[in-house]
């Protein structure tokens, strides 16, 4: 069985992040969201992968996932250009793909439990599409499946404004090469993109064989800033206590910590876990660091406290006031103005959010 991770797109509900970098190497808990994907493939025995890739930083891709032997796997790029839909970013992988069965991946997405369960009823039963699905209290955002009575899959929709179902698709998806000749038939949707999901719900029309499971463990869509920290906060919630750096005597450290080579941590902090830092971070003095906060490589913070963020590197933070539920891209400053006159100075780029 092949792979196929889609980390095309356009990332526009996460700009100003992905402005200038491809939202699938936004990190979580200091790892970028398109190796949990990766890894979970790999897990699941599948080792020869294909990336599809669109106009959005493609080869700031290829440099951090280089030909895939770091992870133990082979990877091919495809270029699909414009996202012109899943089932078209599929398409493009055509003559990767051959006559071989495959896992489909929203590379956005991420599990804790990973795809081996599917992989492993595909391999078993051999049917013409399996699915994951979980239950959702946002329907009107996923694609959906509705059940009958007796739980078969009676149709599926995309984002319906009226939901019938809570059963969103999450972005697995297993498919025989069959698929493509249903991918060939399809139409540009309302929103004009050409849809996986109509390409499945094709599949159900014409009697074939599609099964689903329900997702156990967590799952997570990150196409937006909140969904990002959760997502942070769930990865961090299994991470292990590692110190790697220095710490100063007069440090008080609770709960699990990880901390990078190269990182100091100075006199009069608290690091209160679960937290994550990266390599060659200067932390103090006189910080807090709190709960479910991830700070990158090359950070200095000093007399804040930070809590429930994201930093994603490379900045700069002296704060007086508290940053909590706050995602910092890289080569930020934030520091405290204390002449006159008094007030807030910005200096940020395009679709920035500031909550004051
Ligand atoms: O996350 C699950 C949902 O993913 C499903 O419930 C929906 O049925 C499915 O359509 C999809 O919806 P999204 O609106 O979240 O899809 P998005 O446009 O964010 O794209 C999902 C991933 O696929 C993302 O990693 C970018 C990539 N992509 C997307 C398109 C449209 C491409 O590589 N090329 C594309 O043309």
């Amino acid at each position: 069985m092949k792979g196929l991770i889609l980390a095309g797109g356009t990332g526009t509900r996460l700009r100003p992040l992905t402005y200038t970098a491809n939202k699938h190497l936004i990190p979580i808990a200091n790892k970028p969201i398109l190796f949990y994907g990766i890894e979970a493939l790999r897990d699941a025995g599948i080792k020869d992968i294909g990336i599809v890739l669109g106009t959005n930083d493609p080869e700031a891709v290829k440099i951090a996932v280089e030909d895939g032997s770091k992870f133990g796997i082979r990877v091919t790029y495809i270029f699909q250009g414009e996202p012109k839909g899943i089932a078209h970013a599929v398409y493009c992988a055509k003559d990767f793909i051959r006559e071989d069965d495959f896992l489909l991946y929203l590379g956005d997405n991420m599990l804790k439990r990973g795809v081996k369960n599917l992989v492993e009823d595909f391999e078993k039963t051999k049917p013409d599409a399996s699915i994951y699905l979980c239950k959702v209290k946002n329907p009107e955002m996923f694609g959906l499946v509705e059940l009958d009575e007796s739980g078969k899959i009676r149709k599926l929709v995309e984002k319906p404004k009226h939901p019938k179902s809570d059963l969103a698709l999450i972005g697995v998806y297993l498919f025989k090469p069959s698929i493509f000749k249903v991918i060939k038939t399809l139409k540009p949707s309302g929103r004009g993109e050409l849809e996986i999901t109509e390409a499945i719900d094709n599949l159900v029309k014409s009697k074939k064989n599609v099964k689903y499971r329900i997702v156990t463990g967590w799952w997570k869509d990150t196409g937006k800033p909140e969904d990002i920290l959760e997502a942070n906060r769930l990865v961090l919630d299994d991470i292990k206590p590692t110190n790697k750096g220095k710490i100063d005597e007069e440090v008080n450290m609770h709960g699990r910590v990880f901390i990078d080579k190269g990182t100091v941590i100075k006199e009069g902090s608290t690091i209160k876990g679960p937290v994550t830092i990266g390599k060659n971070c200067e932390i103090g003095p006189n910080t807090y660091i709190g709960p479910y906060t991830s700070i990158g490589n090359n950070t200095t913070i000093r007399n804040s406290e930070i809590e429930d963020s994201i930093i994603l590197g490379d900045s700069n933070i002296n704060c007086k006031k508290k940053i909590v539920g706050s995602l910092i891209g890289r080569h930020s400053i934030i520091k405290s103005y204390d002449k006159l006159p008094h007030g807030n100075r910005f200096i940020i780029g395009e679709n920035t959010t500031l909550e004051i």
